[in-house]
């Protein structure tokens, strides 16, 4: 088991008080970033304390997980599921969680997290940034076939990057949707 680091531990409690009585945010803000800007690939300096496997796990994977279970059509045993936004609540849950993925792609980024700063990594990083401001407009815009793409873009970008970067041990017991597509299509790193 491993633990957090202190320093992370410390700011987490001093942080929480102050969450648990933050009153209910605003449901929409307009981004400030439009969509199809022309954001170019940065390496930005800094301090990371999470490593890009923490950056997964506990931001970019839960945020786009939210932001799919509030989009699409999927079959379930009630017939045609139409799990697109119907009221204010879950779009703000879409707003939120395209709004994660849009910095999470800047986190990518940074010195010392950016794996291949000089390869293709930069570009899927900012990849997955332009899908969480797709994301955020198609949840200001309430718009069921924009939060469609915006996910399917969202998905591209962890295809392209999982494709190119992780090579997974044969034996690995870990699947995600993710891989089980890669192996599909022959595409998992050597
Ligand atoms: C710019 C590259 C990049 C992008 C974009 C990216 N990933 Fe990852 N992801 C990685 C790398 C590299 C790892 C392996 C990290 C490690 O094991 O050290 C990883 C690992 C993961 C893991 C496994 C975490 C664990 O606990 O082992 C999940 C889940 C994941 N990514 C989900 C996603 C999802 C969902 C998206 C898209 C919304 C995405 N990733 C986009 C590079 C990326």
């Amino acid at each position: 088991m491993r633990h957090l680091p202190i320093v992370i531990a410390a700011v987490l409690a001093s942080a929480l008080p102050a969450l648990a009585q933050t009153p209910a945010s605003k449901p929409t803000a307009k981004p400030t970033v439009a969509p199809n800007s022309a954001i170019a690939p940065i390496l930005a300096p800094g301090r990371t304390l999470l490593s890009t496997k923490e950056v997964m796990r506990h931001i970019v994977n839960p945020a786009a997980e939210t932001f799919w279970a509030h989009s699409g059509v999927v079959d379930d045993e009630k017939g045609a599921n139409d799990r697109t936004p119907t009221d204010e609540a879950n779009w703000k849950l879409s707003m939120d969680s395209a709004a994660q993925l849009v910095e999470a792609g800047n986190l990518l980024q940074m010195e010392g997290r950016a794996r291949d700063p000089n390869g293709p990594w930069m570009k899927y990083a900012l990849q997955l940034t332009n899908a969480g401001v797709r994301g955020m407009a198609a949840a200001l815009a309430k718009d069921h076939d924009k939060t469609f793409d915006a996910g399917s873009a969202m998905y591209d970008s962890c295809y392209a990057c999982h494709g190119k970067y992780i090579v997974r041990p044969k034996d690995s017991l870990y699947r995600h949707d993710i891989d089980k597509d890669l192996e599909a299509a022959g595409k998992t790193p050597k």
